[in-house]
C-alpha cells in the first residue's frame, strides 16, 4: 500500500484498536535499538560485525563453545544494562486495553518482560537460561554470563544458550501459539523488525486475510507493500503517540 499521510494512517490504526477484540504484536530488535542495544542488519548491526555462522548456528557452538558463549555473555551484560523503552511500556499498557493480546518478539533481551507485558512469546527463546545438550538440563545466569570452566555437563553435554539459532525450528509450543493468536486478530501490529527471517516473519501477513495490518519501522521492510499501515517512525516515538489519543479503556 501506499504510504499516506502519517496522521491519516495513524487515525486508521486506531479506529481499528478502537473496535478490536485481539491484537497480536510482531517486534524485532529495532524496538530494543532506543534502548541502545544493536541490531541485526543496521548500520553497526550485530551481523554486520560478527559471522553469524559462528556465533549462532550448531556447528560454531560444537566449533568452539567458549567463542559462543564470550559473545553471548557479552550481549546478556548489554541487556541487563538496558532500560525497557517508551516503547516496551506503551506495548504493554496497550496489552492491558485488550482482552486478547499476545506479543510474539524474536528478541531475546527480556525488555517486553522488565516492561510490563504479560502474554510474551518469545519466538527465538531468551538469554536468561542455559540448556544441556545431552540432557536438558537447564540454569540461569545474570548480567555475570556462564562461567566458561562451566560450559561442560557432567552428562557428558554442554550447556548451550536458550536460544533458537538459524536452522533450528522454533519452540513447537510456542510458534503454534504464536500462529494460532496471529491467525485470529483483527489487528497486527509489526515494530522494529526488517521481516525477513522465517517462519517469525510469516506472523505478520501470512495467516490471516481479514486482520487490519500496521508496521512501525523507520524503513522499508520486506512486507511495508503488503501492511495496510505503514507508520515511518521509531518504536519508542510512534507507539505512546498512538496510546495516548486511543482513550483505551483501563481493563476493570
Ligand atoms: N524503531 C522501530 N524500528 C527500528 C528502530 C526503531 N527505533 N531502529 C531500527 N528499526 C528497524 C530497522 O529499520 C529494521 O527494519 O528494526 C529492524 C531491525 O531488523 P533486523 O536488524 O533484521 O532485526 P530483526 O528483524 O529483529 O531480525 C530478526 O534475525 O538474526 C536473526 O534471530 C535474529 O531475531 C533476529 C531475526
Amino acid at each position: 500500500m501506499a504510504e499516506a499521510d502519517g496522521d491519516v494512517t495513524l487515525d486508521a490504526l486506531r479506529t481499528a484498536l478502537r473496535s478490536a477484540n485481539s491484537v497480536f504484536v510482531l517486534t524485532g530488535s529495532g524496538i530494543s535499538a532506543e534502548s541502545g542495544l544493536p541490531t541485526f542488519r543496521g548500520v553497526g548491526g550485530l551481523w554486520r560485525t560478527h559471522r553469524v555462522e559462528e556465533l549462532a548456528s550448531p556447528l560454531g557452538f560444537a566449533r568452539d563453545p567458549e567463542l559462543v558463549w564470550t559473545w553471548y555473555n557479552e550481549r546478556k551484560a548489554a541487556h541487563v544494562r538496558a532500560q525497557p523503552n517508551a516503547g516496551h511500556y506503551a506495548l504493554a499498557r496497550l496489552e492491558e486495553a485488550i482482552g486478547d493480546f499476545t506479543l510474539a518478539t524474536q528478541n531475546v533481551d527480556s525488555l517486553h518482560l522488565r516492561a510490563g507485558s504479560k502474554r510474551v512469546l518469545e519466538l527465538h527463546g531468551n538469554l536468561r537460561e542455559a540448556r544441556c545438550t545431552g540432557c536438558d538440563a537447564r540454569r540461569r545466569f545474570d548480567a555475570d554470563g556462564l562461567p566458561l570452566d562451566q560450559i561442560e555437563h557432567f552428562c557428558g553435554g554442554r550447556f548451550r544458550p536458550d536460544i533458537v539459532w538459524f536452522g533450528e525450528p522454533l519452540p513447537p509450543a510456542v510458534w503454534r501459539e504464536a500462529e494460532a493468536a496471529a491467525a485470529r486478530a483483527d489487528v497486527i501490529l509489526v515494530a522494529g523488525t526488517s521481516a525477513i527471517v522465517y517462519p517469525a516473519a510469516a506472523l505478520a501477513t501470512h495467516y490471516n486475510e481479514r486482520a487490519f495490518v500496521a508496521e512501525v519501522n523507520p524503513e522499508p521492510t520486506a512486507i511495508s507493500g503488503r501492511v495496510d499501515c505503514v507508520l515511518r517512525s521509531t518504536a519508542a516515538e510512534l507507539l505512546p503517540q498512538l496510546l495516548g489519543d486511543l482513550e483505551l479503556p483501563r481493563p476493570t
